[in-house]
């Protein structure tokens, strides 16, 4: 595809234009990026659905922190595009097109479920489009398909239920069970409680699983009392986060045998858990209280904006929007500069309200996670469960990562 003089007239110049160019990829210098030509932010998150609550508070804090930076990334104005992916892999295959291909996305912000983000990292890998995800965890994106212009502001699934196993084999629990949706962000959490578990000596017996988004959780609810084990963990999210802590306490296990888990079954939805969330602890990179002036900060912004309480999703999609702004920075808001681009996000250390983190050499946070005890309508941090936690990846074999 050739490469026009109104591409850049018009201020926009299709990556695959760009890469295909043979006369720039051929080392000739590239005409300079119009400072005043919007760079389109394809977000694609879910707005409808069981993760719908998730969706809409990263992208409110993506908002956040790019009017924080002057309503501008890397110098150029933002137009920020916004795409509902229902959290349905069937659909992100044809959802990721309808941005690259007719938004022509210069970057790209998303999603929340494990088995959409594949499509947003294939796109990335094929087109070397920069993607943030902020929020799924599949850990593939950031081990086997670990590449250049990929990047997480969020976590791998192991390393909240790593903390989560680790916290309670300390505690001297020695067999405990994982109750779970059954897709990627379910198995891998499962395999971070297992390794947690393991290193205190303690193990996983049963798995348990539940088709995802269902939330007909009596036929796992009903197994749980003849396991054998002293406690159960769970990963869920969302609207079934909420059903499932309500379940689990309607059922009479709560006091028989304590539920734990990834901090998702607690967060942002304590309000319609109620009292059936009293005393549940988890494991998470977040936590309310957390007493650093940038949180303090952002809440408050965060508040402001939207009238709701910020939590860990608010804090992914702002870490998002701050992890874009240094790496454009570095590049003078040209989006192709995959290296570049990378070298700056990764040379910075990003000043996150959860604490301050850098990106592993596989571009996941490493950070700390912290546990937690839902009380009063909180998730009270309580205490660490691992600091300064990086995600078992080993690195990129991609050229250039
Ligand atoms: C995921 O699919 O990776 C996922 C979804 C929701 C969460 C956490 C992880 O809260």
């Amino acid at each position: 595809m050739a490469v026009t003089q109104g591409d850049w007239a018009m201020g926009h110049i299709s990556r695959r234009a760009m890469l295909a160019g043979t006369a720039l990829t051929a080392g000739l210098a590239r005409p300079a990026i119009a400072r005043d030509v919007p760079l389109q932010v394809g977000t694609m998150l879910p707005f409808s659905g069981t993760y719908a609550a998730l969706g809409e508070n990263i992208f409110a804090a993506l908002e956040l922190a790019i009017a924080e930076n002057g309503g501008k990334l890397g110098g150029r104005p933002v137009a920020l595009i916004r795409l509902d992916d229902e959290s349905d892999p069937a659909k992100a295959p044809a959802n990721v097109n309808r941005l690259v291909e007719r938004d022509n996305a210069d970057v790209l912000v998303g999603t929340v479920h494990s088995g959409v983000v594949m499509a947003l990292v294939q796109a990335a890998r094929e087109h070397r489009i920069p993607l943030v995800i902020p929020n799924a965890g599949n850990v593939a994106a950031t081990r086997d398909l670990c590449a250049p212009s990929v990047f997480r502001s969020s976590f791998s699934n192991w390393q909240p239920a790593y903390g989560m196993g680790r916290a309670l084999a300390a505690r001297g629990v020695k067999q405990a069970a994982w109750v779970t949706w059954d897709y990627a962000a379910g198995h891998e959490s499962a395999d971070g409680f297992r390794d947690g578990l393991r290193a205190g000596g303690a193990e996983l017996t049963h798995t348990l699983t539940v088709p995802f988004p269902e939330t007909n959780f009596q036929p796992v609810l009903a197994q749980i009392g003849g396991l054998g084990v002293e406690a159960v963990g769970a990963f869920f999210a969302g609207g079934g986060a909420i059903q499932f802590v309500k379940d689990y306490a309607a059922s009479g296990l709560r006091d028989k045998i304590p539920l734990c888990g990834s901090g998702f079954l607690t967060e942002g939805v304590l309000k319609p858990q109620g009292a059936a969330a009293d005393g549940i602890q988890t494991a998470l990179h977040y936590g309310d209280g957390l007493d650093n002036p940038r949180n303090i900060a952002f809440r408050a912004a965060f508040k402001a904006k939207t009238g709701r309480d910020a939590d860990v999703y608010a804090v992914q999609g702002y870490d998002a929007g701050q992890m874009l702004a240094a790496g454009l920075a570095g590049t003078q808001g040209d989006p192709v500069a995959t290296q570049a681009l990378a070298a700056a996000i990764l040379a910075t250390r990003i000043d996150s309200p959860r604490g301050a983190f850098t990106l592993s050499p596989s571009h996941n946070p490493v950070q700390t996670i912290w546990l937690r005890e839902a009380k009063d309508g909180q998730n009270k941090v309580i205490g660490a469960a691992v600091k300064d936690l990086a995600d078992p990846g080993t690195g990129c074999k991609m050229a250039g990562a």
